[in-house]
């Protein structure tokens, strides 16, 4: 099977599970689980549950205690993006080819989605526990519930959402370590909880969840670098999203910074460091090297 028959396969797979995880639309909350699922549903790429499912089986991981982990994150993600469309971060009104979730369903609604989201990630990931058949089993659910707390909160996803407002205003000076430290945090730190949940549990070593915390800072800033290559080269039609969103919002990126061919070749150093470290592992995961690869000329 080649690479994209096998990604487009595992993707369906991805999307059955995070299906068994959704509310049913029912009650008088039915608007906001219509809300949280039509985010949800719509076609994104699945990257962070395949990149945990694989960095799981790069360390020896069959069990079903991914699958909550991989639900879980997707729902982060897709609150993330939820937030971030509104009229008081980005006011963009597309995503994944369709309108965004304020717009169908008002802002109020919008942010609720989110917040329901967020909570359901915690309850549906807390859920891993009836997998666990031992004390260590559990001990390592845990861990990786920590992680998953920490990467999307304020040391993580949102701290760099929340310097990434701030940058906007103009009132701190830009600096490479300031745009680092926003890509490292809004868009890194989701990956990085993706393949160190993935090992941890697996039950990689200590060292060797370390190692898979830096592959996934640099495939994190790579991805969002080439992101903002594509808001300024792509086209709505092959993105589903708007482009031009980070210049109507006067945000500094690594590209208006240094300039599309640099940042091009960032995103190429960065993944080719990552393949690195993921290839200095005693077992090896070909497909996980693939995404990696594939992830340096991605269009969309
Ligand atoms: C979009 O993430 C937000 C960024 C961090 C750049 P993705 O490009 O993974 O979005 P979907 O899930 O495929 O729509
Ligand atoms: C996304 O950054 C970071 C998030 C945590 C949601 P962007 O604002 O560049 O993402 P897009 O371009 O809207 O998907
Ligand atoms: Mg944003
Ligand atoms: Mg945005
Ligand atoms: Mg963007």
């Amino acid at each position: 099977m080649n690479f994209r028959e096998e990604q487009k396969r595992k993707t369906e797979r991805i999307e059955a599970v995070i299906e068994k995880y959704l509310p049913r639309q029912e009650g008088f909350q039915k608007t906001l689980m219509e809300a949280m699922s039509y985010s949800v549903r719509s076609k994104g790429k699945r990257l962070r549950p395949m990149l945990m499912e694989e960095s799981f089986r790069l360390f020896g991981g069959s069990t079903e205690v991914i699958e909550p982990f991989m639900a879980a994150l997707e729902m982060i993600h897709n609150y993330s993006l939820v937030h971030d469309d509104l009229p008081a971060m980005d006011n963009d009104e597309y995503r994944r080819g369709r309108k965004t979730t304020w717009v169908e369903y008002g802002e109020g609604m919008a942010v609720l989605a989110g917040d329901g989201l967020l909570n359901l990630a915690f309850e549906t990931a807390a859920g891993a526990f009836r997998f666990a058949s031992d004390f260590a089993a559990s001990g390592r659910i845990a861990q990786a519930l920590q992680i998953l707390g920490n990467k999307a909160g304020i040391f993580g996803m949102i701290g760099g959402q929340t310097a990434d407002i701030e940058a906007e205003s103009g009132e701190r000076e830009m600096t490479q370590e300031l745009v680092l430290f926003i890509h490292e945090k809004k868009t890194a730190a989701l990956i990085q909880a993706a393949m160190m949940i993935g090992a941890v549990l697996a039950g990689a070593s200590k060292e060797a969840v370390d190692r898979m915390e830096k592959a996934a800072a640099n495939i994190g800033i790579a991805f969002q670098i080439q992101d903002d290559i594509l808001d300024v080269t792509s086209t709505t039609e092959i993105l589903g999203k708007p482009v031009g969103s980070d210049e109507k919002n006067h945000k500094l990126t690594y590209v208006t910074m240094n300039g599309i061919e640099k940042a091009k070749e960032e995103v190429r150093r960065l993944s080719e460091e990552a393949l690195g470290i993921l290839n200095s592992f005693e077992y090896k995961n070909e497909f996980l090297c693939e995404l990696v690869r594939s992830l340096i000329n991605r269009e969309k």
